[in-house]
């Protein structure tokens, strides 16, 4: 996804933009540029491609006097949304000459009417974006002052955006505004970096404030001035980022995504630190903010999400379900909000999105507030878009996640989602004495996940043997089937195997169709209910010639005698089965990747964040 990296200060501009954008590669994107100005002009670089090809561009950047005299930048990398990667439809773009100079995020909805107006008062446009028409329009508003030029243009576009702002005729000077697109500001002495994403910033300072919708900062040097789209001065805290740049980093490991994997233990302690409550058998989610009387009284829990979030909260939707008897349902985030849902003042929503940012997940928390629902978001990364405007809800703590492919995000979202459907429980029809066993188990996480990396070794064994496979299926039922559609999703998403996931049982309503030597299943054999028919779904398979890998119970030799190969996860109750299961599944997604020699930081035509619908 587009990212922006922007800074006003006394040190030189191009290097701090392309570290910066560096440090924004990992959302994903397919071109970059820089606009720095520099004795009353602007100078535009854009390259298709990597930061890397950029770079080679701007050439000598630390020693050309045409950078090192340059304090004055802003930066981008492309995500095609309108318009193909190409260098010129990559960001900056200009209006009326290199006068000003913009970088965009999000989508500007009204573009084309925007166009032909600025089309028929003679203005030619060099790209196909819809990022230009809002810099030509503002080049179009601007007589003196470029906030005023800035804030007319906002007024008349519909859309999105998170934007960042320089002129040739105003030194010193940058403007950042947002609407639905994130931007942070780094503050630092005597100089400022604006951001799209706290990464890009965190190698120069901690201190940053994050703009809300519809808020403006006019920054010089280091003095930032914000007011909302109105012309209103506002106030907007400055909060510490507690990300070290060494989080951020891959930590010796060949990738973001195996360094990820690895932190999970880590990361879902931290995240149920001080929330499992051992002694009631209960949980402590102070940040969901509901009543005893909320939570026995409502109709409903409906869950919202896209991708691995989704497939986290398909397993919320079975633990509320099991443990508390109480309705709950999951569903795509989109489709929630296109299908006018009956949702209102007696159901309660869960948005879950690792980034925060995701805008069909957004939009959704959008159209169950506007019907009543109480919403709660369960997001990780703090000071997000949903983690603001859903008001309520729990932080995953989980630490940046910066490979594409969702891993940490998951374990801790499921973790949240069992101590939810915990808190049900023990409010509605749960004992004491089962909630402790539930809670006791929630605390095994971490360990049971230890053990099902310390396989990491033999799990890259049995990856080699599925390289050359171009299709895979995977079954489950149950609580395994969510997990099923997880390692589907990652195995699809990083190696380009074709994979589908499917309930074991659906198997034989068409897709059985396609078994032979040629389309291997990966089966959730894990002892718990369902077992044994999954394994009678499995010799199915293998009667169609189909080579089975189970994912099994340690030391379950039957299980084992009914696949090709195995990978073996510790005995546990299905319900933190969907954790472990879901770790061998991403080693098994990760080592099949790095044999097959694909990026699996940055997955082509993928993005970390997608915040266009
Ligand atoms: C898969 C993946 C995506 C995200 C999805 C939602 O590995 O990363 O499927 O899970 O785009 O993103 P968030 O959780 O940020 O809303």
């Amino acid at each position: 996804m587009c990212g922006i990296v922007a800074y006003t200060g006394n040190r030189s501009a191009t290097p701090i933009l392309v570290h910066g954008l560096r440090k924004l590669e990992y959302r994903g994107y397919d071109s970059a540029g820089i606009a720095v100005q520099r004795e009353g002009s602007l100078a535009i670089y854009k390259k298709e491609g990597k930061v890397a090809n950029l770079a080679e561009l701007l050439g000598d950047y630390r020693q050309d006097p045409e950078h090192t005299e340059a304090h004055v930048g802003i930066a981008h990398t492309r995500w095609a949304t309108h318009g193909p990667p190409t260098t010129g439809n990559a960001h900056p773009h200009c209006g009326g000459e290199n006068r000003i100079a913009l970088v965009h995020n999000g989508i500007i909805e009204n573009y084309r009417p925007l166009k032909a107006k600025l089309e028929a008062q003679g203005r030619v446009f060099l790209s196909d974006t819809d990022s230009e028409v809002l810099a030509q329009l503002i080049d179009s508003l601007y007589e003196e002052d470029l906030v005023t030029a800035v804030l007319a243009a906002l007024k008349e576009v519909e859309g999105t955006f998170g934007i960042a702002c320089i002129s040739r005729e105003e030194p010193g000077r940058l403007v950042t505004a947002r609407r639905g697109s994130p931007i942070v500001i780094g503050l630092g002495e005597d100089e400022t970096i604006v951001a799209s994403d706290a990464s890009a910033i965190i190698s120069h300072t901690r201190q940053a404030i994050y703009l809300d919708d519809n808020d403006i900062a006019i920054i010089d040097g280091g003095k930032v001035d914000i007011r909302t789209l109105d012309a209103i001065p506002v106030q907007r805290d400055a909060s510490d980022i507690d990300w070290s740049p060494d989080a951020a980093e891959k930590g010796g490991y060949e990738h973001y995504m195996l360094k990820e994997i690895f932190e999970q233990p880590e990361a879902v302690r931290n995240t149920i630190r001080g929330r499992v409550d051992l002694e009631r058998g209960s949980a402590l989610l102070s940040g969901l903010n509901l009543t005893p009387r909320e939570l026995v009284e409502f109709r409903r829990l409906l869950i919202v999400g896209c991708g691995t979030s989704l497939n986290a909260g398909l397993v919320g939707e079975y633990a509320v379900e099991d443990f508390a008897g109480m309705l709950a349902e999951v569903e795509q985030a989109a489709e929630f909000r296109y299908r006018n849902p009956i949702v209102g003042a007696k159901d309660i929503v869960i948005a879950i999105s690792q980034s925060g940012e995701t805008a069909d997940t957004l939009a959704a928390v959008r159209e169950a507030a506007d019907k009543g629902a109480l919403v709660a978001g369960l997001v990780n990364v703090v000071g997000s878009t949903i983690a603001r405007e859903a008001g309520r809800g729990i932080y995953l703590h989980a630490g940046p996640e910066i490979s594409v492919a969702s891993t940490k995000a998951f374990t801790c979202q499921v973790s949240v989602l069992l101590l939810i459907a915990l808190k049900l429980a023990r409010s509605n029809r749960l004992s004491r004495e089962s909630g402790v066993k539930i809670a006791n188990e929630i605390g095994r996480i971490p360990e049971l996940i230890q053990e099902v990396l310390e396989q990491n070794e033999a799990i890259a064994e049995v990856a080699k043997d599925f390289v050359g496979y171009e299709h895979m299926f995977y079954i489950g039922r149950g609580y395994m089937f969510p997990v099923a559609l997880e390692g589907a999703l990652k195995l699809k998403e990083i190696s380009y195997i074709h994979a589908e996931a499917y309930n074991a049982a659906e198997l034989k309503h068409g897709p059985i169709a396609l078994l032979d030597e040629n389309m291997p299943v990966v089966a959730l054999l894990n002892q718990g209910p369902g077992q044994e028919k999954t394994v009678g779904n499995v010799e199915e398979c293998r009667a169609r010639k189909a080579p089975v890998l189970g994912v099994i119970t340690q030391g379950d030799e039957e299980a084992k005698a009914a696949c090709d190969w195995v990978i073996e996860v510790p005995a546990s109750p299905h319900y933190t089965t969907t954790i472990t299961a879901t770790v061998a599944l991403q080693l098994f997604s990760y080592h099949v990747a790095r044999l097959r020699g694909c990026a699996i930081d940055q997955p082509r035509n993928l993005a970390k964040s997608v915040t266009v619908e």
